[in-house]
């Protein structure tokens, strides 16, 4: 019977146990270079010290004007790599794997002066009205995310997610709600994620797993739901995709009538349905806090590895005392044998 603790491979990437620390903005990039800096060095390295078995970067986006904000992480340059490199090769020596989200917020670019998306629809009343891609922009969208990967790949990362959720590009050419093209990217809804996918393979080793987060529900009227989101996953899948990470929403004003749910596992639902249909590896994730109820979506095979996110924004040794708890064994470092 596989628990939290329990070791996990996929393609050539060897978990030491099914913990996962999502992707979370740090907004850190001071100097708006994109470059990674002392914040995210010591953010990264001491989630490893403290025994999360695998470690995904924070958005990192494929153009300047695909960050939220001017502060996020860019791989839009050569520049960008060697600050990755170091926060990998701290991370390894510490035992933990490490991936990277790679990204392009569409029309949620914030601090973008002209935010470019599938079509000219604004996030919300508050929001720029982005300009819609031409088909030639939106193949040169699909380069960017390539050579975003190969700097990945370079800097020596793991694994590579492609974020396809939160209303994020992606996620923004397969709803219905803001694609409303009539050239080849709009007649096929996840033609523009199944290109950035095939393009990522393509510059990543064979023997490397591909992890697509996609939010399996939108909370708008009108929006997809779970039927809907397992055809597309299929179509990513087919692509390429090797592991499928399961989230929600993001993709406008939250009606009260499809609110997301804020109690505990509230996504694992959707991520045993995914698992289901798909017959594929998937991470669940939100409000897995507590290491009782994180070892039980193990356990009863809803998920193959499970995500902490707020839970290690408060504690970088959620790990070491998850297993502590659940009496487990995991390596401890000599330093703090003493704590556990
Ligand atoms: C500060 C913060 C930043 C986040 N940034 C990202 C991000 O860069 N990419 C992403 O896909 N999700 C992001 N998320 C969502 C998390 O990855 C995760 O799905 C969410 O927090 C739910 O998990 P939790 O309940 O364990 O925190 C962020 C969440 C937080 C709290």
């Amino acid at each position: 019977m596989e628990n939290l603790f329990s070791t996990y491979k996929i393609k050539n990437l060897e978990l030491k146990n099914r913990v996962v620390m999502p992707p979370m903005c740090q907004y850190s990039v001071e100097k708006k270079d994109g470059i990674a800096n002392e914040w995210h060095y010591q953010h990264y390295v001491s989630r490893a010290v403290g025994g999360t078995g695998l470690i995904i970067v924070e958005m990192t986006d494929v153009e300047p004007d695909g960050r939220i904000t001017d502060y996020d992480l860019g791989l839009w340059s050569d520049e960008q790599v060697p600050a990755l490199t170091r926060i990998v090769d701290a991370v390894h020596s510490h035992g933990a794997k490490v991936a990277i989200q790679i990204a392009h917020a569409g029309r949620k670019a914030e601090d973008a002066a002209e935010p470019v998306a599938p079509s000219a629809i604004p996030f919300d009343e508050n929001s720029k009205t982005p300009r819609a891609l031409t088909t030639d922009e939106v193949k040169g969208m699909v380069e960017k995310f390539r050579l975003a990967v190969r700097r990945a790949v370079k800097a020596g990362f793991d694994a590579i997610e492609i974020h396809g959720a939160h209303g994020y590009l992606i996620h923004q050419f397969h709803s219905p709600l803001t694609n409303k093209r009539d050239d080849e990217y709009g007649q096929d809804l996840t033609k523009f994620g199944r290109e950035v996918i095939e393009a990522a393979k393509a510059e990543m080793p064979a023997d490397m797993p591909l992890i697509m987060r996609i939010s399996a529900k939108e909370y708008v009227e009108g929006g997809y739901g779970i039927e809907e989101s397992i055809e597309f996953a299929k179509a990513y899948k087919d692509a390429g995709a090797d592991v499928f990470d399961i989230s929600s929403g993001g993709e406008g004003q939250i009606a009260a009538w499809g609110r997301p749910g804020t109690h505990a596992a509230y996504q694992v639902p959707l991520a045993r349905q995914i698992k289901e249909a798909l017959q594929v590896p998937v991470m669940a994730v939100g409000r897995l806090d507590d290491p009782t109820l994180a070892n039980a979506v193990i356990g009863n095979e809803e998920a193959d590895l499970v995500q902490v996110g707020r839970g290690m924004l408060r504690n970088p040794y959620w790990t070491l005392e998850a297993a502590k708890q659940l009496r487990k064994e995991t390596d401890v470092p000599k330093q703090y044998e003493a704590g556990f």
